[in-house]
């Protein structure tokens, strides 16, 4: 695996393209954003009518996708990077390549609009709430995932995780980290009362897999590391919130 980190600024989205190899790989770069999609998607309960739309902001290579099997939904993915865009074609994501700060798709479509991992990666973060509350229908759920603008969340998500395999190095650009107060107050002025916790993997299950990651041995999918709350929303929290109107 080329070190994107080495040769590309930090956030450069043409990272995407050398990590292209990595999503699906389930100890690979990417490993973690696996753990937080099934973590993400257990907030999205079944659909409520026939033909309800997820949209997937950021969607990456579609991770999200294998953990809403039988909820319902038509998944429909937006998404930067054309490289990730046909890994989730071929997961049953109906791809847009577009920008989350500018999404090509009516107000009001979304029963469900998921942000993955990807407030952090927008230099306008907002811009982005914005286009997921547009995008919400009322009553529709907001569900996302992100990291915390703090001098902790700096320390492990960048200085200490870029060390590890579980993230990959210069992916991040701390600087566009996202305050969870803030982040609250923006979604509320789009209408969504937007309710977060602090996240993290499960320390033993990410020990394991830490050390059978180092020894080249996989890990099966029902052992890999829990993605769990945490009493502090310092560094990785979720947030999940319903539209009014
Ligand atoms: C860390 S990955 C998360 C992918 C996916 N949500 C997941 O959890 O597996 C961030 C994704 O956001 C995308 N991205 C970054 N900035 C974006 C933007 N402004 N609009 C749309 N996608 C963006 C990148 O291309 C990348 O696929």
């Amino acid at each position: 695996m080329r070190d994107a980190g080495l040769s590309l600024p930090r956030n450069d989205p043409r990272q995407y393209d050398d990590l292209a190899g990595e999503w699906w790989r389930p100890d690979g770069a990417f490993a973690m954003l696996h753990w937080l999609a099934r973590a993400r998607a257990a907030l999205v309960p079944p659909a409520a009518r026939p033909g309800a739309l997820l949209v997937d902001l950021g969607c990456g290579a579609g991770l999200l996708a294998p953990h809403l099997v039988g909820k319902g939904y038509r998944h429909v993915g937006v998404d930067l990077t054309r490289s990730a865009l046909i890994q989730a074609a071929d997961h049953g994501v109906t791809v847009v390549n577009g920008d989350a700060t500018a999404v090509p798709l009516a107000d009001g479509c979304a029963d469900v609009v998921a942000a993955g991992e990807l407030l952090e990666h927008v230099p306008d973060w907002r811009a982005a709430v914005a286009q997921a509350c547009r995008l919400l229908r009322p009553g529709g759920l907001l569900v996302l995932d992100t990291l915390n603008d703090t001098a902790l969340s700096r320390l492990v998500a960048v200085r200490i995780a870029e060390r590890l395999p579980t993230v990959p190095r210069g992916i991040h650009d701390p600087r566009l980290f996202v305050d969870d107060r803030e982040l609250v107050a923006e979604c509320a002025r789009h209408g969504v009362d937007l309710r977060v916790r602090g996240v993290r993997p499960a320390v033993p299950g990410l020990l394991r897999w830490l050390l059978r990651r180092a020894r080249g041995i996989g890990t099966p999918p029902d052992q890999v590391p829990r993605i769990v709350p945490t009493a502090s929303a310092a560094v990785l929290y979720q947030g999940h919130g319903v539209r009014d109107g």
